[in-house]
C-alpha cells in the first residue's frame, strides 16, 4: 500500500481525466492537431500566459511546417480569451501559421507579423468577443482547442487557472480538443464562477452579480460529450513574465494615488475600504497593488480582469478581503507560491467568463477603480493604449475600454516619458486614440497626479501640462498650447492637427525630442 501523501497525489492525478466514457479519446497532441482543418477557425483557450493549450498548438505549428515543406502551405483563423504563451501565438506565428487573431495579442512575433502586414489582427474590447461570437459576427468556428484541469466523473469539465472565452468557445464550436493539464492545482476545483444565464437580445435580462463575492453560475463547463474528438493530456507550466522591481517612478505613480484615494474619502466620494479594483496589466499597475499593501485602506475587494503578483500581496496582507477575476498573470514565484497555498487562497478568488468579468452592467454597477497604463496621452486626456507613432500595434486595447468607461473613476497611469526619456508620453495630440476624454477622469505620471473631472478641455490642457508633463518637454507643449490658442480653427479643444501630429517626429529627426 502507497503512504498516504502518495496515494492522495496518485489518486488526485488519476481523477484528471475521471470520465470513464472519455478515455478513448485520449491520443497524442499530434494526432489531435491533425483533426484541424486547414483555413479552418480555432478558438483557443488562454488569457495572458495562463490557461492556454500547450501541447496542441505546437504540433499544430510542426505540422503546418511540415506542409509548407511540402508545398501545402496552410493558415488559420485564431481566437483565444486575450493573450497567451509562446507554445501558442509564438510558436504559430513563426511557422506562419495565423491568418487572422483576435482578440489581444502581446507575443513579439506575432506583433512583428502583425505590424508587417503579414497577419490580419482584429483588437477588440474584451467583453465584446463572446457577445460578438454568439451574434454571429465573427463567423462559423469550427474547433475549441481549450485547457482544462481536470474532467469529472460526469463528465463536466474543471476549468485551468484561465476561464476567457471558454465557455463560448465549448459552447459554439462543431468540434472540441481538450488538454487535461496535470501541472494545474487540483485545488483550482471551486474557484470559478461560470455564469449560463447570458443572452442575445431581446431576451437579455439583468446579470444578477451586486457585490465582488458573489457566485452567480457554476463551478464546472459543460460540454456536449458527442462534440469531443480528442483528449490530450499534459503536464506543462502556466508560463508568464517576472515583473519588474517598482523603479522610481512607479513608485511616485503609487504614491499620487493612494493620496488621491485618501483625499477622496476624507470628501466622501469613496468608501473607507475603497471601491472594488480593477489594475490593468503592466509593471505600473502591479506596482500600485503591491503600494496598497502600505496604505491605510482595510476590506478592499477587487472586480478586474487579472490576478497578478501585487493582488497576491495585498491578499497575504489581508487588506484585500476578496479578488475575482478571468485569470491569474502572476510570474513564476508567485505562481509557485499560489500553488503551494491553492487552498487557502480558492476561497478569496473567483475566476468569471471574461464577458462577466469585464461586463459594462457590472462595472458600472459595481462602481470599479480603474486602473490602466497607456502610450501616450494628449493635453486633452485622450489616450492612445495600442499604437505607436498611430501605426505601430503594441499589444491591444485588451480589457482597459471595457472599465475606462463604465467605471466609478477611471485613471491612466505612465512614467511622464519612454525610451529612457526620449520620447513624452504628454504630447499635443494622440497619434492614435483608443479612449476619449470623457473616459480619462485621472491621470497620473511620476510628476503629478490631474484630477480632471468636471473640466473643459482648455482647462485640462493646462493643468495636465503643468502636472503631468516631465519638465523638459513642458516648454514645448506650452508653446504649442499657446500657438493653437490662437491659430486654431476652434477655441473648444484648440490644435494645429498637422503640426500636432508631427510633434514626435520633429523631434525625432533632431535627434532629440526636447523642445
Ligand atoms: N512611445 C513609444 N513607445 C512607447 C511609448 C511611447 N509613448 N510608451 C511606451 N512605449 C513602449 C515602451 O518603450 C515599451 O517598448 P519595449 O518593449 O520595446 O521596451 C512598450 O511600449 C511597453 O511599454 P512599458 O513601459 O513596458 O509599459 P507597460 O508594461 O506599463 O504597458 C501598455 C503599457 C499600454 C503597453 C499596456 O498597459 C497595455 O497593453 N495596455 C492596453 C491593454 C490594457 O490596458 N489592459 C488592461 C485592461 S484590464
Amino acid at each position: 500500500m502507497q503512504p498516504l501523501p502518495e496515494r492522495r497525489a496518485r489518486e488526485s492525478e488519476m481523477s484528471r481525466m475521471g470520465c470513464e466514457a472519455l478515455k478513448a479519446k485520449v491520443m497524442s497532441a499530434e494526432d489531435a492537431a491533425a483533426l484541424i482543418e486547414p483555413g479552418s477557425t480555432v478558438g483557443m483557450s488562454g488569457f495572458t500566459g495562463s490557461g492556454y493549450p500547450k501541447a496542441v498548438p505546437l504540433a499544430l505549428a510542426a505540422r503546418i511546417e511540415a506542409e509548407h515543406a511540402a508545398g501545402n502551405p496552410f493558415k488559420l483563423r485564431v481566437w483565444t480569451g486575450a493573450s497567451t504563451g509562446p507554445e501558442l501565438d509564438g510558436a504559430l506565428a513563426r511557422c506562419d501559421g495565423i491568418e487572422f487573431r483576435l482578440p489581444y495579442n502581446s507575443d513579439p512575433i506575432a506583433r512583428e507579423k502583425i505590424n508587417r502586414g503579414e497577419m490580419e489582427y482584429f483588437d477588440m474590447h474584451l467583453s465584446q468577443v463572446a457577445p460578438m461570437a454568439w451574434q454571429g459576427f465573427l463567423g462559423p468556428l469550427d474547433t475549441a482547442v481549450v485547457e482544462v484541469s481536470g474532467i469529472r466523473p460526469d463528465g463536466a469539465l474543471i476549468p485551468s487557472s484561465s476561464v476567457g472565452n471558454n465557455k463560448t468557445w465549448l459552447d459554439r464550436a462543431s468540434k472540441v480538443i481538450l488538454e487535461v493539464n496535470r501541472w494545474q492545482n487540483p485545488a483550482l476545483e471551486g474557484m470559478h464562477d461560470i455564469y449560463y444565464g447570458t443572452a442575445l437580445p431581446p431576451h437579455r435580462v439583468p446579470i444578477p452579480l451586486i457585490r465582488p463575492d458573489d457566485r452567480i453560475g457554476e463551478a464546472y463547463f459543460r460540454c456536449d460529450p458527442a462534440k469531443i474528438v480528442a483528449i490530450v493530456e499534459t503536464e506543462a507550466p502556466d508560463r508568464n513574465l517576472p515583473f519588474a522591481a517598482p523603479d522610481a517612478a512607479a513608485l511616485a505613480i503609487a504614491g499620487h494615488l493612494l493620496e488621491f484615494f485618501a483625499h477622496e474619502v476624507a470628501k466622501g466620494r469613496l468608501p473607507a475600504a475603497l471601491l472594488p479594483l480593477q489594475s490593468g496589466v503592466g509593471n505600473i499597475a502591479n506596482a500600485v497593488l503591491t503600494g496598497l499593501v502600505d496604505g491605510p485602506f482595510e476590506d478592499m475587494t477587487s472586480y478586474t480582469e487579472v490576478i497578478q503578483d501585487g493582488m497576491l500581496d495585498l491578499l497575504d496582507s489581508g487588506k484585500l478581503r476578496m479578488a475575482s477575476a478571468t485569470a491569474f498573470s502572476l510570474s513564476p514565484e508567485a505562481a509557485a507560491r499560489l500553488n503551494a497555498d491553492m487552498g487557502r487562497y480558492r476561497d478569496r478568488m473567483i475566476l468569471r467568463p471574461q464577458e462577466i468579468s469585464n461586463h459594462p452592467e457590472l462595472i458600472r454597477r459595481l462602481g470599479c477603480i480603474a486602473m490602466n497604463g497607456l502610450i501616450e496621452a494628449d493635453i486633452y486626456g485622450n489616450v492612445n493604449s495600442t499604437h505607436v507613432m498611430g501605426s505601430r500595434i503594441q499589444n491591444g486595447i485588451g480589457g482597459s475600454g471595457d472599465f475606462a468607461r463604465n467605471a466609478y473613476v477611471s485613471i491612466f497611469m505612465t512614467p511622464s516619458t519612454a525610451k529612457g526619456g526620449k520620447i513624452s508620453a504628454i504630447v499635443p495630440q494622440a497619434s492614435h486614440v483608443d479612449h476619449i476624454t470623457q473616459d480619462v477622469q485621472v491621470l497620473v505620471t511620476e510628476q503629478g497626479l490631474a484630477d480632471l473631472r468636471g473640466l473643459s478641455p482648455k482647462q485640462r490642457a493646462e493643468v495636465i501640462i503643468e502636472t503631468c508633463a516631465h519638465p523638459d518637454y513642458r516648454p514645448g507643449l506650452r508653446d504649442y498650447y499657446r500657438r493653437a490658442r490662437v491659430g486654431s480653427y476652434g477655441q473648444q479643444s484648440p490644435s494645429l492637427p498637422g503640426e500636432a501630429l508631427s510633434w514626435h517626429q520633429r523631434f525625432m529627426d533632431t535627434g532629440t525630442m526636447r523642445a
